[in-house]
């Protein structure tokens, strides 16, 4: 398959979502919709890649910035489909091989069936081949009209007659074209019809016309070529994502509690033995090992979990590292970049930010630990805070193995706890603490003997 090109029409403005995003880059399954689009477009290992876009094209072009491969063109004003594919002709201009047309709002389309889709095109050595699929509900789709069963033309629902739109077979809306003579063809297409669009599924009374060959392919399950129009689309598809992927992860081993409460992204990846409760969020492409347990109300976004690690009730993890037989929870933030160690131990209401807590070492309770470097068997008492802000510039916290840090104290930052040092509770650390000390820098107890007596007789004079 060297000879692929593709095009991803996204140049439309999806109104029916009513929303200041462009439709495309709606999040679907952790990602935009048209991120999935362009995976399984690159898996053909296409020789380009081109996407049309037009409506809010500027926003398109900075959101997929991130793929240096793709070229864009633009289609303005919106003609119409074959106007769409048109204005690619820049780029694919004399090139021979296969263009595979995609849409950027029809997500669920597998890369196994683009490569059928391919194959019936080559070894069919046809002109166009078209996508379809037979589907209950058939309203609003451009219909497949056979001629002694084989495709004659494409009616649109707005221009097919009351016995055309009983027909169940639909357009997909996605073709492998032969490059050749392709633009010349596509430039005959009229907008003579209800819409007063230039509409490309015209192309195949057009080819058939001319004697070229035209070929269907028809998917197994209609939800692949589904589109996307509106919000409730979206979730539907959504719901569908989420339950192939907790399948396929249940069929691998994983335990989840409530299949129908585990929103976790394709991308994630999770070792068996694994136990998911209910109401979690697996986000983006996680990596969470063996044996493992994530109760309920969690959220894991971007993070690695190793194995036999527990993520206890309503935590929230981000862009962070969990280390084998770690605990993290119940109600800890691991905000963005905490690396917990090994049997580490991050406890209730724990905030970690840019931290690094040592293997073995333990924040049970209460603590804000941003920019801080803890080293092994480290016990950080509760209340612990590390002011690492100084109003203009973040510090470091250096705190090393074996020390213990008291209940309610401040390291007031850059400052270093040495080796074993231990810091007496209610203390404020300004200075760094030499290995094996002690710091403490609370005063003196005084106690007043019958104060609360002689304060109440004053208040009655
Ligand atoms: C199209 C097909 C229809 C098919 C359906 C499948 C046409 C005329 N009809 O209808 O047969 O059943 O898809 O979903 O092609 N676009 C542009 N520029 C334009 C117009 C559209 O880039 O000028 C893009 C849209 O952003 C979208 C795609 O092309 O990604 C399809 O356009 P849309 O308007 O949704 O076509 P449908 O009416 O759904
Ligand atoms: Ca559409």
């Amino acid at each position: 398959m060297s000879d692929v090109h593709i095009v991803v029409l996204a140049a439309g403005k999806g109104t029916r979502m009513k929303s200041a995003v462009p439709k495309v880059l709606h999040q679907l399954a952790g990602k935009p919709i048209i991120e999935h689009v362009l995976a399984a477009a690159a898996a053909l290992s296409p020789r380009s890649t081109t996407v049309v876009i037009g409506h809010q094209a500027e926003e398109l072009r900075s959101a997929l910035a991130r793929h240096p491969h793709l070229q864009f063109v633009v289609q303005e004003p919106q003609l119409g489909t074959a106007h769409a594919l048109l204005t690619a002709e820049t780029v694919l201009h004399g090139k021979r091989g296969t263009l595979i047309l995609l849409s950027g709002d029809v997500p669920a389309l597998s890369a196994p069936t683009l490569q059928s889709l391919i194959q019936v095109h080559t070894e069919a050595a046809a002109a166009a081949t078209v996508m379809t699929a037979i589907v209950p509900n058939p309203h609003g789709y451009g219909r497949i009209i056979r001629d002694g069963g084989k495709i004659a033309r494409i009616v649109e629902e707005k221009d097919a007659t009351g016995e055309e739109r009983q027909v169940q077979e639909i357009n997909a809306g996605i073709y492998a074209f032969d490059l050749p003579g392709l633009f010349d063809a596509v430039r005959s297409i009229g907008a003579a019809n209800a819409q007063r669009e230039y509409y490309l599924p015209d192309l195949v009374s057009i080819y058939r016309a001319g004697g070229r060959r035209v070929e269907t392919v028809t998917v197994n399950d209609p939800v692949e070529i589904q589109g996307i129009n509106s919000r409730r689309e979206l979730a539907d598809l959504a719901r569908h994502i989420r339950r192939r992927t907790n399948d396929t992860l249940m069929a691998a081993g994983v335990t989840l509690l409530d299949p129908d409460t585990a929103y976790i992204d394709p991308d994630a990846v999770i070792g068996t033995d694994t136990v998911i409760h209910p109401g979690v969020s697996i986000e983006g492409p996680t990596q969470i090992g063996r044996g493992c347990t994530v109760y309920p109300g969690v959220r894991i976004t971007r993070s690695r979990i190793a194995d036999d690690a527990a993520v206890l009730d309503h935590s929230i993890i981000v862009d962070s590292s969990v280390g084998p037989g770690a605990s993290v929870g119940p109600f800890a933030h691991l905000r963005s970049a905490a690396e917990v160690g090994p049997h580490a131990k991050v406890g209730n209401f724990v905030e970690l930010k840019k931290t690094v807590l040592g293997p073995g070492s333990k924040a049970s309770h209460l603590a804000y630990l941003g920019d801080a470097v803890i080293g092994e068997s480290v016990n950080i008492g509760a209340g612990t805070i590390t002011c690492n802000y100084d109003g203009s510039r973040k510090q470091t916290t250096r705190i090393e193995d074996g020390a213990f840090i008291g209940s309610d104290t401040q390291l007031i930052a850059p400052v270093t706890v040495g080796r074993n040092a231990y810091v007496g509770t209610g203390t404020t650390i300004r200075e760094d603490v030499p290995a094996g000390a002690l710091a403490v820098s609370a005063g003196r107890q005084r106690n007043i003997e019958g104060w609360v007596e002689q304060k109440r007789k004053k208040a009655s004079e």
